[in-house]
């Protein structure tokens, strides 16, 4: 088959497992990952107006407001899609109006993920994640303890990874995501990810298969 360009949306409640499972779908299939939440802790980082802004509401555990999140998300793809790459969403749209935002840009995806994990697992997934700042892996004190005493030194731990804010970044996600989901029904595809991550990954790549197997027969149809 030739070069094909994948368009994929991962989303799932706070610390379901999606940017694990997008280090391991851009290794494999190499799409451009862009992240919401990493744009936004970008922002964060360099201290702009937005940063502080967006701070305010990523602290409380909400939705940080469309017109920072927005424009900045859809710069980001619309790059992708101009680079003829294919792209891998995470985290975004949250949100009817991000969904009609992408709609009127004509951006829709071929697969929508869903990663179905158990209320109580979250909050011990979220308070023993930890960050290499080096590598940008994510790493789990107890599922996915770091390599080397060398990098275990170095890791640092988000600040809304606390019991009550996971509690309340729950409740926003619960809000928001039946909306999202009436958007996207006709792609959309659950993955149980209270399992081992590899497990979850050779479920999202049989998915991804099928996809490509549709999309090679489409292009070869006379
Ligand atoms: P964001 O950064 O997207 O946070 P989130 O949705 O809460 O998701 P997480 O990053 O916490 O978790 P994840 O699902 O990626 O899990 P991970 O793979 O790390 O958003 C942060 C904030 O930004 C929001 O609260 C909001 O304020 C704002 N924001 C973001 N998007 C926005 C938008 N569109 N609009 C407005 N505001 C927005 O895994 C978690 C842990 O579990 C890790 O330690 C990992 O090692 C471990 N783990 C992963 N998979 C497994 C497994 N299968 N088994 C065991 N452990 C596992």
């Amino acid at each position: 088959a030739g070069k094909q360009t994948l368009r994929i949306m991962i989303s799932g409640a706070p610390a379901s497992g999606k940017g694990t499972q997008c280090e391991l779908i851009t290794a494999k299939y190499g799409l451009t990952h862009i992240s919401a939440g990493d744009l936004l802790r970008a922002e964060v980082a360099t201290g702009t107006d937005d940063g502080k802004k967006a701070q305010e509401y990523m602290q409380k555990g909400m939705l940080v407001p469309n017109e920072i999140v927005v424009t900045m998300v859809k710069n980001k793809l619309l790059e992708a899609v101009d680079q003829s790459g294919g792209w891998l969403l995470d985290g975004y749209p949250r949100s009817l109006s991000q969904s009609m935002a992408l709609d009127a840009l004509d951006i829709r995806p071929q697969l929508f993920i869903l990663l179905d994990v158990p209320d109580e697992i979250l909050v011990q997934r979220s308070v023993g994640r930890r960050y290499d700042p080096v590598s940008g892996k994510i790493y789990h004190l107890m599922y996915a303890p770091p390599e080397t005493p060398e990098i275990a030194a170095r890791l640092t731990q988000r600040l809304d990874d606390t019991e009550e804010k996971v509690k309340l970044r729950l409740q926003t996600h619960k809000a928001n995501v039946a909306a999202v989901i009436e958007s996207y029904k006709d792609v959309i595809k659950h993955v149980d990810g209270n399992r081992p991550k590899a497990e979850v990954f050779a479920e999202i790549e049989k998915l991804i298969s099928e996809l490509q197997e549709g999309v090679t027969e489409e292009v070869s149809a006379p």
